[in-house]
């Protein structure tokens, strides 16, 4: 089988899977960056970060990654220079691999369906590749702008399929 096969159709496999993802993402976690960056190309966190930077200058925001998988957005954040990183997963495995990133100042198993729980509120949220078929979905990015101090800023990505299909006001 090719490698591109086993990319699609695991990709194929997270699309189609309207249910709970977790265990899904755990087998993915350690061929993840693999299997999405240097095998199909992924850029949805090189974009997001790019357009986060432009609007969240204070290097010392505290920042929520929601959704961070691996930490492909928290090592762009920390290699440009941000200091206060959050993250926050479902799949234990995936935050294993964040974990190992060192770009993070705390990590936590959380489901995006609930509201976050933090002790204090975030200056700005960033949520890469979460946002698609399924959950979580258009009803929960609440539980990400209700995180955040008035006026913070959160980026959140929406797999384009997904908007085409199902959140397009043009399907309402
Ligand atoms: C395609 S990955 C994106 C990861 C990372 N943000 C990136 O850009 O590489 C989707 C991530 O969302 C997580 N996820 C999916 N549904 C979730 C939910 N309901 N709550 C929290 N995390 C979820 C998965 O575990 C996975 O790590």
């Amino acid at each position: 089988m090719a490698a591109s096969d086993k990319i699609d159709s695991r990709l194929k496999n997270v699309y189609d899977n309207p249910g709970d993802k977790q265990a899904l993402f755990d087998d993915w976690a350690a061929t993840y960056d693999q299997d999405l960056v240097d095998d199909l190309g992924y850029v949805a966190d090189a974009e997001a970060c790019r357009l986060f930077m432009s609007l969240v200058t204070d290097r010392q925001a505290r920042i929520l990654d929601a959704g961070c998988g691996t930490g492909l957005v928290g090592q762009r954040l920390k290699q440009a220079g941000y200091t206060n990183i959050h993250g926050n997963d479902y799949s234990e495995k995936m935050l294993d691999q964040a974990r190992a990133t060192d770009a993070y100042q705390s990590l936590e198993q959380h489901d995006l369906t609930l509201p976050v729980v933090s002790d204090r509120p975030f200056d700005a949220a960033i949520s890469v590749g979460v946002f698609a078929f399924s959950v979580p979905s258009a009803e929960h990015l609440v539980n990400i702008t209700r995180s955040l101090k008035p006026g913070g800023i959160a980026i959140v990505t929406v797999n384009g399929k997904a908007w085409k299909d199902r959140w397009s006001p043009a399907n309402a």
